[in-house]
Protein backbone atom coordinates (compact mmCIF):
# COMPACT_ATOMS: atom_id res chain seq x y z
CA UNK A 1 0.00 0.00 0.00
CA UNK A 2 1.02 3.60 -0.81
CA UNK A 3 2.26 5.34 2.13
CA UNK A 4 -0.28 8.49 2.17
CA UNK A 5 -0.33 11.91 4.36
CA UNK A 6 -2.55 10.62 6.82
CA UNK A 7 0.52 8.08 7.53
CA UNK A 8 2.65 10.78 9.48
CA UNK A 9 1.81 13.69 11.69
CA UNK A 10 3.49 16.68 9.94
CA UNK A 11 2.60 19.38 12.48
CA UNK A 12 5.50 21.82 13.12
CA UNK A 13 7.49 19.58 11.18
CA UNK A 14 10.07 20.20 7.79
CA UNK A 15 8.93 18.95 4.92
CA UNK A 16 10.89 18.88 1.45
CA UNK A 17 8.30 18.49 -1.47
CA UNK A 18 8.98 17.59 -4.89
CA UNK A 19 6.12 18.33 -7.47
CA UNK A 20 5.99 18.67 -11.11
CA UNK A 21 5.16 21.87 -12.13
CA UNK A 22 6.68 21.29 -15.61
CA UNK A 23 4.56 23.95 -17.69
CA UNK A 24 4.27 24.18 -20.94
CA UNK A 25 6.19 27.83 -21.89
CA UNK A 26 5.40 30.74 -24.48
CA UNK A 27 8.70 29.96 -27.20
CA UNK A 28 9.65 33.73 -27.73
CA UNK A 29 8.77 35.02 -24.10
CA UNK A 30 9.32 31.92 -22.15
CA UNK A 31 5.89 33.02 -19.78
CA UNK A 32 4.02 30.29 -18.62
CA UNK A 33 1.17 29.04 -20.83
CA UNK A 34 -0.67 27.30 -19.01
CA UNK A 35 -0.80 27.28 -14.90
CA UNK A 36 -2.84 23.72 -14.62
CA UNK A 37 -0.05 21.66 -13.28
CA UNK A 38 0.60 24.67 -10.71
CA UNK A 39 -3.21 24.73 -9.30
CA UNK A 40 -3.02 20.70 -8.88
CA UNK A 41 -0.43 21.06 -6.30
CA UNK A 42 -2.37 23.30 -3.94
CA UNK A 43 -4.19 21.20 -2.49
CA UNK A 44 -0.99 19.47 -1.00
CA UNK A 45 0.65 22.65 0.04
CA UNK A 46 -2.60 24.09 2.09
CA UNK A 47 -2.80 20.73 4.07
CA UNK A 48 0.78 20.86 5.28
CA UNK A 49 0.05 24.96 5.92
CA UNK A 50 -2.74 23.86 8.01
CA UNK A 51 -0.45 21.69 9.80
CA UNK A 52 1.88 24.77 10.18
CA UNK A 53 4.86 22.84 8.40
CA UNK A 54 7.68 24.57 6.96
CA UNK A 55 7.96 23.70 2.99
CA UNK A 56 10.78 23.36 0.79
CA UNK A 57 9.99 22.60 -2.30
CA UNK A 58 12.01 21.06 -5.61
CA UNK A 59 11.01 20.86 -8.92
CA UNK A 60 11.81 21.18 -12.61
CA UNK A 61 10.94 22.53 -15.65
CA UNK A 62 12.35 21.38 -18.98
CA UNK A 63 15.76 19.38 -19.27
CA UNK A 64 19.48 20.87 -19.57
CA UNK A 65 19.72 21.65 -23.64
CA UNK A 66 16.00 21.82 -23.78
CA UNK A 67 14.66 25.22 -25.27
CA UNK A 68 12.44 25.29 -22.21
CA UNK A 69 15.13 24.38 -19.66
CA UNK A 70 14.57 27.84 -17.25
CA UNK A 71 14.51 28.58 -13.99
CA UNK A 72 11.45 28.34 -12.05
CA UNK A 73 11.28 31.94 -10.52
CA UNK A 74 7.73 32.56 -12.47
CA UNK A 75 6.66 29.06 -11.29
CA UNK A 76 7.42 31.12 -7.74
CA UNK A 77 5.17 33.92 -8.93
CA UNK A 78 2.37 31.94 -10.48
CA UNK A 79 1.77 29.98 -7.28
CA UNK A 80 1.99 33.58 -5.32
CA UNK A 81 -1.08 34.77 -7.26
CA UNK A 82 -2.72 31.81 -7.38
CA UNK A 83 -2.33 31.33 -3.07
CA UNK A 84 -2.62 34.77 -2.69
CA UNK A 85 0.43 34.54 -0.59
CA UNK A 86 4.22 35.15 -0.65
CA UNK A 87 6.44 31.88 -1.79
CA UNK A 88 9.85 32.20 -1.42
CA UNK A 89 11.92 31.40 -3.98
CA UNK A 90 15.62 31.48 -4.49
CA UNK A 91 18.48 30.86 -7.30
CA UNK A 92 20.00 27.70 -5.83
CA UNK A 93 19.07 24.25 -4.78
CA UNK A 94 21.79 23.04 -1.93
CA UNK A 95 24.56 25.87 -1.86
CA UNK A 96 24.96 28.79 0.55
CA UNK A 97 22.31 30.73 -0.74
CA UNK A 98 19.62 27.72 -0.82
CA UNK A 99 20.19 27.19 2.72
CA UNK A 100 20.41 30.86 3.98
CA UNK A 101 17.03 30.62 2.55
CA UNK A 102 16.16 27.67 4.28
CA UNK A 103 17.13 28.35 7.88
CA UNK A 104 15.57 32.03 7.73
CA UNK A 105 12.29 29.88 6.78
CA UNK A 106 9.12 30.12 9.23
CA UNK A 107 6.60 27.73 10.06
CA UNK A 108 3.52 27.72 7.58
CA UNK A 109 5.87 29.07 4.82
CA UNK A 110 6.95 28.20 1.33
CA UNK A 111 10.07 28.25 0.13
CA UNK A 112 10.47 26.69 -4.12
CA UNK A 113 14.16 26.45 -4.96
CA UNK A 114 15.52 26.33 -8.39
CA UNK A 115 15.12 24.12 -11.38
CA UNK A 116 16.37 20.84 -9.85
CA UNK A 117 18.13 19.55 -13.27
CA UNK A 118 20.30 22.47 -12.99
CA UNK A 119 22.13 19.86 -10.68
CA UNK A 120 24.22 16.80 -12.78
CA UNK A 121 23.34 14.22 -10.27
CA UNK A 122 19.46 14.96 -10.66
CA UNK A 123 20.15 13.62 -14.52
CA UNK A 124 21.45 10.50 -13.73
CA UNK A 125 19.53 6.93 -13.34
CA UNK A 126 19.70 5.42 -10.08
CA UNK A 127 18.47 3.08 -7.70
CA UNK A 128 16.81 5.08 -4.43
CA UNK A 129 19.74 3.57 -2.47
CA UNK A 130 22.74 4.97 -4.72
CA UNK A 131 20.66 8.34 -5.06
CA UNK A 132 20.23 8.88 -1.44
CA UNK A 133 23.74 9.42 -1.42
CA UNK A 134 24.47 12.50 -3.35
CA UNK A 135 24.75 16.02 -2.14
CA UNK A 136 21.96 17.36 -2.57
CA UNK A 137 20.34 14.61 -0.63
CA UNK A 138 22.42 14.52 2.39
CA UNK A 139 22.36 18.43 2.47
CA UNK A 140 19.01 19.28 2.32
CA UNK A 141 17.73 15.82 4.28
CA UNK A 142 19.32 17.43 6.97
CA UNK A 143 16.89 20.40 7.31
CA UNK A 144 13.91 18.10 7.00
CA UNK A 145 11.78 15.92 9.03
CA UNK A 146 9.63 14.11 6.67
CA UNK A 147 9.76 13.71 2.39
CA UNK A 148 6.96 13.80 0.30
CA UNK A 149 6.62 12.87 -3.33
CA UNK A 150 3.45 14.42 -5.27
CA UNK A 151 5.47 14.42 -8.89
CA UNK A 152 3.21 11.97 -10.40
CA UNK A 153 3.57 13.63 -13.76
CA UNK A 154 7.54 12.60 -13.17
CA UNK A 155 7.30 9.24 -11.14
CA UNK A 156 8.31 7.42 -14.35
CA UNK A 157 11.56 9.03 -13.80
CA UNK A 158 15.10 7.57 -11.64
CA UNK A 159 15.80 10.28 -10.91
CA UNK A 160 17.67 12.44 -7.58
CA UNK A 161 15.31 14.48 -6.28
CA UNK A 162 12.45 11.85 -6.79
CA UNK A 163 14.10 9.04 -5.22
CA UNK A 164 17.00 9.94 -3.59
CA UNK A 165 15.38 11.16 0.00
CA UNK A 166 12.74 7.85 0.22
CA UNK A 167 15.47 5.81 2.00
CA UNK A 168 16.87 8.84 4.32
CA UNK A 169 13.42 10.12 5.00
CA UNK A 170 9.78 8.80 6.51
CA UNK A 171 8.30 9.48 3.18
CA UNK A 172 4.80 9.78 1.69
CA UNK A 173 2.81 10.32 -1.63
CA UNK A 174 1.25 13.82 -1.72
CA UNK A 175 -2.70 14.08 -2.38
CA UNK A 176 -2.30 14.49 -5.91
CA UNK A 177 0.17 11.57 -6.50
CA UNK A 178 -2.40 9.45 -4.58
CA UNK A 179 -5.36 10.82 -6.07
CA UNK A 180 -3.57 9.95 -9.34
CA UNK A 181 -2.75 6.37 -8.54
CA UNK A 182 -5.87 5.34 -7.44
CA UNK A 183 -7.75 6.69 -9.95
CA UNK A 184 -5.59 4.74 -12.73
CA UNK A 185 -6.48 1.88 -10.50
CA UNK A 186 -10.11 2.64 -10.80
CA UNK A 187 -10.14 3.16 -14.69
CA UNK A 188 -7.99 -0.45 -15.19
CA UNK A 189 -9.69 -2.93 -12.22
CA UNK A 190 -12.98 -1.76 -11.56
CA UNK A 191 -14.44 0.48 -14.26
CA UNK A 192 -17.84 -0.65 -15.32
CA UNK A 193 -17.85 -1.86 -18.84
CA UNK A 194 -17.92 -1.53 -21.78
CA UNK A 195 -15.22 0.46 -21.49
CA UNK A 196 -13.88 2.56 -24.71
CA UNK A 197 -9.87 3.99 -24.49
CA UNK A 198 -9.87 6.73 -26.85
CA UNK A 199 -6.43 7.36 -28.21
CA UNK A 200 -5.15 10.52 -30.77
CA UNK A 201 -2.40 12.91 -30.55
CA UNK A 202 0.82 14.02 -32.44
CA UNK A 203 2.56 10.40 -31.85
CA UNK A 204 1.68 7.20 -32.47
CA UNK A 205 4.99 4.68 -31.25
CA UNK A 206 4.00 4.46 -27.66
CA UNK A 207 0.13 4.86 -28.64
CA UNK A 208 0.49 1.14 -30.26
CA UNK A 209 2.63 -0.40 -27.80
CA UNK A 210 -0.55 1.26 -25.02
CA UNK A 211 -2.92 -0.15 -27.31
CA UNK A 212 -1.75 -3.68 -28.09
CA UNK A 213 -1.47 -4.21 -23.99
CA UNK A 214 -5.23 -2.84 -23.44
CA UNK A 215 -6.14 -5.30 -25.59
CA UNK A 216 -3.71 -8.23 -24.56
CA UNK A 217 -4.53 -7.75 -20.84
CA UNK A 218 -8.45 -7.61 -21.72
CA UNK A 219 -8.64 -3.99 -19.84
CA UNK A 220 -9.96 -2.26 -22.79
CA UNK A 221 -13.40 -3.23 -24.57
CA UNK A 222 -13.11 -1.12 -27.49
CA UNK A 223 -10.27 1.33 -29.16
CA UNK A 224 -10.97 4.36 -30.61
CA UNK A 225 -8.28 6.17 -33.04
CA UNK A 226 -8.15 9.94 -33.82
CA UNK A 227 -4.92 11.83 -34.94
CA UNK A 228 -1.83 10.04 -35.76
CA UNK A 229 -2.21 6.95 -34.21
CA UNK A 230 -5.51 7.11 -36.45
CA UNK A 231 -3.00 7.51 -39.41
CA UNK A 232 -0.99 5.45 -38.54
CA UNK A 233 -3.52 2.12 -38.88
CA UNK A 234 -5.00 3.63 -41.88
CA UNK A 235 -1.47 3.79 -43.66
CA UNK A 236 -2.01 7.24 -44.26
CA UNK A 237 1.75 7.93 -42.85
CA UNK A 238 5.20 6.63 -43.60
CA UNK A 239 6.29 4.32 -40.80
CA UNK A 240 8.86 1.63 -39.81
CA UNK A 241 8.66 -1.83 -40.88
CA UNK A 242 8.47 -3.13 -37.40
CA UNK A 243 5.65 -0.68 -36.50
CA UNK A 244 3.56 -1.43 -39.80
CA UNK A 245 3.94 -5.39 -38.36
CA UNK A 246 2.74 -4.86 -35.15
CA UNK A 247 -0.39 -2.76 -36.22
CA UNK A 248 -1.01 -5.31 -38.60
CA UNK A 249 -1.21 -7.62 -36.17
CA UNK A 250 -3.44 -5.46 -33.83
CA UNK A 251 -5.70 -5.51 -36.60
CA UNK A 252 -5.85 -8.99 -37.51
CA UNK A 253 -6.17 -10.46 -33.49
CA UNK A 254 -8.73 -7.65 -32.33
CA UNK A 255 -10.25 -6.59 -35.67
CA UNK A 256 -13.72 -5.82 -33.95
CA UNK A 257 -12.43 -4.00 -31.32
CA UNK A 258 -11.06 -0.83 -33.41
CA UNK A 259 -12.94 1.66 -34.55
CA UNK A 260 -10.82 3.59 -37.00
CA UNK A 261 -12.27 7.28 -38.81
CA UNK A 262 -13.91 6.95 -41.89
CA UNK A 263 -13.26 10.49 -43.33
CA UNK A 264 -10.59 12.74 -42.15
CA UNK A 265 -9.81 16.88 -43.09
CA UNK A 266 -6.32 16.63 -44.99
CA UNK A 267 -5.57 14.20 -42.10
CA UNK A 268 -5.65 17.07 -39.57
CA UNK A 269 -8.98 16.33 -38.04
CA UNK A 270 -11.38 13.50 -38.15
CA UNK A 271 -14.04 14.43 -40.56
CA UNK A 272 -18.04 14.75 -40.07
CA UNK A 273 -18.91 11.24 -40.28
CA UNK A 274 -15.98 10.02 -38.21
CA UNK A 275 -17.94 12.31 -35.89
CA UNK A 276 -21.02 11.00 -35.95
CA UNK A 277 -19.42 7.06 -35.60
CA UNK A 278 -17.26 8.10 -32.47
CA UNK A 279 -20.77 9.60 -30.43
CA UNK A 280 -22.36 7.18 -30.97
CA UNK A 281 -19.61 4.77 -29.96
CA UNK A 282 -19.26 7.22 -26.91
CA UNK A 283 -23.04 7.06 -25.57
CA UNK A 284 -22.58 2.95 -25.49
CA UNK A 285 -19.73 3.17 -23.22
CA UNK A 286 -19.97 2.64 -19.41
CA UNK A 287 -16.46 3.68 -18.89
CA UNK A 288 -14.21 6.14 -21.31
CA UNK A 289 -10.17 7.03 -21.43
CA UNK A 290 -9.11 9.58 -23.96
CA UNK A 291 -5.57 10.45 -24.39
CA UNK A 292 -4.31 13.05 -27.28
CA UNK A 293 -6.67 15.25 -29.39
CA UNK A 294 -8.34 14.18 -32.64
CA UNK A 295 -6.73 16.59 -34.66
CA UNK A 296 -4.43 19.58 -34.37
CA UNK A 297 -6.81 21.36 -32.48
CA UNK A 298 -4.39 24.34 -31.71
CA UNK A 299 -5.63 25.68 -35.66
CA UNK A 300 -9.17 26.61 -35.63
CA UNK A 301 -10.01 24.77 -38.44
CA UNK A 302 -8.88 21.38 -37.53
CA UNK A 303 -10.60 21.51 -33.81
CA UNK A 304 -13.95 20.49 -34.55
CA UNK A 305 -13.40 16.60 -34.50
CA UNK A 306 -11.74 16.88 -30.47
CA UNK A 307 -14.05 20.27 -29.15
CA UNK A 308 -17.37 17.49 -30.13
CA UNK A 309 -15.44 14.24 -29.11
CA UNK A 310 -14.24 15.82 -25.50
CA UNK A 311 -17.73 17.23 -25.33
CA UNK A 312 -19.66 14.03 -26.05
CA UNK A 313 -17.33 12.60 -23.48
CA UNK A 314 -17.88 15.52 -20.90
CA UNK A 315 -21.61 15.08 -21.26
CA UNK A 316 -21.90 11.58 -20.85
CA UNK A 317 -23.08 9.72 -17.82
CA UNK A 318 -20.14 7.16 -18.05
CA UNK A 319 -16.75 7.76 -15.93
CA UNK A 320 -14.50 9.73 -17.63
CA UNK A 321 -10.75 10.05 -17.30
CA UNK A 322 -8.21 11.93 -19.95
CA UNK A 323 -4.70 11.82 -19.64
CA UNK A 324 -1.53 13.18 -21.10
CA UNK A 325 -0.80 17.18 -21.44
CA UNK A 326 -2.25 18.42 -24.72
CA UNK A 327 -5.55 16.65 -23.69
CA UNK A 328 -5.49 18.35 -20.95
CA UNK A 329 -4.81 21.65 -22.68
CA UNK A 330 -7.45 20.87 -24.83
CA UNK A 331 -9.89 20.19 -21.58
CA UNK A 332 -9.18 22.98 -20.01
CA UNK A 333 -9.56 25.68 -23.45
CA UNK A 334 -13.16 24.10 -23.35
CA UNK A 335 -13.36 24.82 -19.75
CA UNK A 336 -14.82 21.08 -19.23
CA UNK A 337 -12.47 19.82 -16.80
CA UNK A 338 -15.41 19.97 -13.95
CA UNK A 339 -17.60 17.40 -15.82
CA UNK A 340 -14.69 14.75 -16.28
CA UNK A 341 -14.39 11.90 -13.35
CA UNK A 342 -10.75 12.80 -13.36
CA UNK A 343 -8.11 14.69 -15.82
CA UNK A 344 -4.61 13.15 -15.30
CA UNK A 345 -1.53 15.59 -14.78
CA UNK A 346 0.49 12.47 -16.30
CA UNK A 347 1.52 12.06 -19.92
CA UNK A 348 4.24 9.15 -19.75
CA UNK A 349 3.85 8.24 -16.26
CA UNK A 350 0.60 7.56 -17.03
CA UNK A 351 1.23 5.74 -20.23
CA UNK A 352 3.35 3.25 -18.11
CA UNK A 353 1.01 2.14 -15.79
CA UNK A 354 -1.59 1.78 -18.54
CA UNK A 355 1.27 -0.65 -19.46
CA UNK A 356 1.02 -2.66 -16.10
CA UNK A 357 4.33 -1.11 -15.43
CA UNK A 358 5.21 0.14 -11.98
CA UNK A 359 6.79 3.45 -11.65
CA UNK A 360 9.89 3.60 -9.67
CA UNK A 361 8.52 6.72 -7.53
CA UNK A 362 5.74 4.12 -6.56
CA UNK A 363 7.66 1.00 -5.70
CA UNK A 364 10.51 3.48 -3.38
CA UNK A 365 7.58 4.74 -1.53
CA UNK A 366 6.06 1.39 -0.52
CA UNK A 367 9.76 -0.91 -0.52
CA UNK A 368 10.64 2.28 1.91
CA UNK A 369 7.62 2.54 3.83
CA UNK A 370 7.98 2.16 8.02
CA UNK A 371 5.65 0.21 9.53
C1 LIG B 1 6.74 15.81 -18.19
O1 LIG B 1 6.23 16.92 -18.36
O2 LIG B 1 6.79 14.96 -19.08
C2 LIG B 1 7.27 15.50 -16.82
O3 LIG B 1 7.38 16.67 -16.06
C3 LIG B 1 8.58 14.77 -16.89
O4 LIG B 1 9.50 15.53 -17.60
P1 LIG B 1 10.49 14.80 -18.63
O5 LIG B 1 9.63 14.12 -19.64
O6 LIG B 1 11.34 15.90 -19.21
O7 LIG B 1 11.30 13.82 -17.84
MG1 LIG C 1 7.88 14.28 -20.82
Amino acid sequence: MLPTMDDFDFRDKTVILRVDINSPLEPSSLKILDNWRIRKIIPTLQELQQKNARIIMLAHQGRPGKWDFTSLQQHAEELSKLMQQEIKWVDDIYGEKAINEIEKLKHGEILLLDNVRKCEEEMEKKTPEEHSKAAMVQKLSSYANAFVNDAFAAAHRKQCSLLGFIPVLPSFAGRLMQKEVEMVEKLMKEAERPRLFIFGGGKYENAIEVIEKLLHDGIADKIMLGGMPANAFLGNCEMEMEVNEKIKAILKNYKEKIILPMDTINGKDIGKESIKLFKEEISKAASIFISGPMGVFEEEKYREGTKEILEAIASSKAFSMAGGGHTAAAINMLKLEEKFSYVSTGGGALERMLMGEKLPVIEALIKFKKS
